[in-house]
């Protein structure tokens, strides 16, 4: 797992994460409905977005992924909409934990996963944005995969994600020690690959059929551009082949 970044890496990250997320707001065109995705990377998005905003009085309008991204897009004035009136997005821009060759993701590290993922199919193209350190040759090698549950029977519901993986799923739980709490009032478990996901479509079909299981953090065939943003303030952008 990745180890803790002192000030000076830290602040290079969010260098990385601020160039993606400009320059994600440059895709933005007017009159766009948006999915909004949830994370550090996709808040410097909102940031540079709410500018353009006000700069060139854009007309936008957004389903946030997540009640956190949903409070930050009020603060900056960024209209919201959900998907029962937006049914069909242009544009989603969205963070990652884990980025491979085939453009396959790990989220869900901020525990927006289930959202994510239903607003992320809402969409024509999806964009995911992240800073250094997130590509990956085999998912699962430097982050936990998330599994969203419901709380209802979480400890049979982890006993056969173990079985499934197979794999050590820990409970997701906050400072205080009580369980990690969804937007949706789910739990989460992350679990642990010790050699990486060695084939994920059969993952996520296996981990699919596990009553209980709501949602899996494995975003497959659900990127078709990565903008990867560098501490120099430049991004590179990638396309799906
Ligand atoms: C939220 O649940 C996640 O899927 C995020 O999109 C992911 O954790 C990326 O977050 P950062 O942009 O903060 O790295």
């Amino acid at each position: 797992m990745p180890e803790k970044l002192g000030w000076p890496a830290m602040q290079t990250a969010m260098s990385a994460k601020q160039a993606a997320g400009n320059h994600a707001a440059t895709l933005v065109r007017d009159g766009m409905a948006l999915g909004l995705g949830t994370g550090s990377t996709v808040a410097f998005f909102l940031d540079a977005l709410a500018l353009r905003i006000r700069a060139e009085d854009l007309v936008v309008k957004g389903v946030p992924t997540s009640e956190a991204t949903a409070a930050k897009a009020r603060e900056l004035g960024i209209g919201l909409t959900d998907l029962e009136q937006t049914p069909e997005l242009d544009l989603v821009v969205d963070g990652a934990d884990e980025v491979d060759p085939e453009f396959c993701l790990i989220k869900g590290g901020g525990g927006a996963l289930l959202r994510e993922k239903i607003v992320a199919r809402a969409a024509r193209q999806v964009v995911i944005v992240v800073g250094e350190g997130k590509r990956v040759e085999r998912l699962g090698t430097t982050f936990l995969l998330p599994v969203e549950i419901l709380p209802f029977g979480h400890a049979v519901t982890r006993r056969e994600v173990a079985a499934a993986g197979p794999c050590q799923p820990f409970l997701r739980t906050t400072e205080d020690g009580s369980p990690f709490l969804t937007d949706n009032g789910n739990y989460i478990l992350d679990c642990k690959f010790p050699d990486g996901i060695e084939r994920p479509r059969v993952l996520h079909a296996g981990l699919s059929q596990i009553p209980g299981v709501v949602e899996i953090g494995l975003f497959l065939d659900l990127c078709h551009v990565l903008v990867e943003g560098r501490p120099d303030g430049t991004a590179r952008v990638l396309n799906k082949s």
